[in-house]
C-alpha cells in the first residue's frame, strides 16, 4: 500500500491543466469522495496495527499534496484565462472622450454672462405657469389672440394653468416680490402650440431682461443693447431699433443688429438686407408696473426678449431647429465652450 501510495504521489506531482475544467476533472479524480484519497482512506482500516501510524501520515502528506497542487493549476488557468491574447498592460490608454456643453446652454451662459457684468442678476420662474403671470399680469387683453389655444398649451381640466409661452412671465414673478431697483435677466423654456418644423419648434428657449428704477430711459436700454450686440458678435456690430408692438412695453421696438455674415453688405444669411433682427424690447407700460404693485409715477423701466435658439443660429448657422432638442452628440460635440 506504501508503494501505491508513493505512486500516486509522484504522479500528483507532475499533474498539468490546460484550462479550468481539467483542473475540475483532477480535482474529481483525486480529493472527490469516490476518488484516490478517499479510497485509500476506506482501506485504511485493513490496514495492519503496526502500520497504520506510517500509512496514515503518507495518506495524509498525498492529500495536502493533491491539495496544493489542483489550487496552483486553478490559479493559473485563471490568470491565463482573463489575460486573453490582446490584453496588453503596456499600451497607451484609449483618450477619454469628454461631454460638451448643449450650444443653447453656451449661447445662454454667454448672454447671462455678459447681463452680469452690467448689474444684471439671475431669476427663474416655474415653465408650469397660470394665465396672470404670463398674460394678464403683462397687460393681454382678454380676447388676445396669443391666449388661444393654437398658440398656447393648457393643462387639462384647469383652464388657468398654462405652460409659459413666454419667459416675461418671470417679470411678473420679480415685480410682484420686489420693489425697484430691479436689474434682472431671466433665462428659460417656454412653449407654443407650433407644428414642429426645421423652422419652429413647440419648445424652444427665452431670455427676459427687466430694469426698473427711477428715471430709467429709452436711451438706457439702448445703449444697454448695442454693448450687449457687441460683446455677443463683435465690437463692430451695429444695431438698429424698429417701431413696433407689445402689449407689456410703450413704446416698443424690434432690435437688428448688422449682419454676423456680410456686417452689412447683403448676403443670403439676411437675405440682402445687411440687417438681423433679434429680440423685442420696449418701456414697461405703466399698466403692467401698476398691475405689478409698482408706483408708476415714480418708476419707469425698461424691458427686452430675446430668442437663445435664434441667437445661437447667427452665431453657428445650424439650420434645422430640431438640431437643438435631438441630442445627436455628432451634433454636439461640434460644439466647446470655455466654461
Ligand atoms: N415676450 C416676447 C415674445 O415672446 C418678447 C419680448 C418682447 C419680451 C419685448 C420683452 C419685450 O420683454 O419688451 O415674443
Amino acid at each position: 500500500m506504501i508503494e501505491q501510495i508513493q505512486k500516486l504521489i509522484e504522479e500528483v506531482r507532475t499533474l498539468q491543466a490546460k484550462n479550468a475544467e481539467e483542473v475540475e476533472q483532477l480535482r474529481i479524480k483525486y480529493l472527490s469522495k469516490k476518488g484516490e484519497v478517499n479510497a485509500l482512506m476506506n482501506d485504511f482500516r485493513n490496514v495492519p496495527n503496526e502500520m497504520k501510524r506510517e500509512v496514515g501520515m503518507r495518506i495524509n502528506e498525498l492529500k495536502t499534496l493533491a491539495q496544493d497542487k489542483i489550487n496552483e493549476l486553478r490559479d493559473a488557468v485563471q490568470v491565463a484565462e482573463t489575460a486573453g491574447d490582446d490584453l496588453d498592460l503596456t499600451r497607451t490608454p484609449y483618450p477619454i472622450r469628454l461631454g460638451t456643453r448643449h450650444p443653447l446652454t453656451i449661447v445662454k451662459n454667454e448672454i447671462v454672462d455678459i447681463f452680469s457684468r452690467l448689474g444684471f442678476t439671475l431669476a427663474e420662474g416655474p415653465e408650469v405657469e397660470d394665465d396672470w403671470h404670463v398674460y394678464s399680469s403683462m397687460n393681454f387683453a382678454d380676447d388676445h389672440p396669443a391666449r388661444d389655444m393654437q398658440d398656447t398649451f393648457f393643462v387639462e381640466a384647469h383652464p388657468d394653468i398654462i405652460l409659459r409661452s413666454h419667459t416675461s412671465s418671470v417679470q411678473a414673478r420679480v415685480m410682484e416680490r420686489q420693489q425697484p431697483p430691479i436689474r434682472v435677466i431671466c433665462p428659460g423654456r417656454v412653449y407654443r402650440n407650433e407644428a414642429i418644423s426645421a423652422r419652429a419648434h413647440c419648445f424652444f428657449h427665452q431670455v427676459e431682461g427687466l430694469y426698473v428704477d427711477k428715471n430709467v430711459s429709452f436711451a438706457d436700454l439702448k445703449q444697454v443693447l448695442l454693448l450687449f450686440a457687441q460683446e455677443m458678435f463683435g465690437p463692430d456690430t451695429k444695431i438698429r431699433l424698429r417701431p413696433s408692438y407689445f402689449p407689456f412695453t410703450e413704446p416698443s421696438a424690434e432690435m437688428d443688429v448688422s449682419c454676423t455674415i456680410c456686417g452689412g453688405k447683403g448676403c443670403s444669411l439676411c437675405k440682402g438686407a445687411g440687417w438681423l433682427e433679434i429680440l423685442g424690447c420696449g418701456m414697461v407700460d405703466p399698466a403692467v408696473l401698476e398691475a405689478n404693485g409698482i408706483d408708476s409715477t415714480v418708476y419707469t423701466g425698461y424691458a427686452f426678449g430675446m430668442g437663445i435658439e435664434r441667437i445661437a443660429n447667427l452665431k453657428y448657422q445650424v439650420k434645422d431647429l430640431r438640431m437643438f432638442s435631438e441630442n445627436d452628440v455628432r451634433f454636439l460635440q461640434e460644439f466647446t465652450s470655455a466654461n
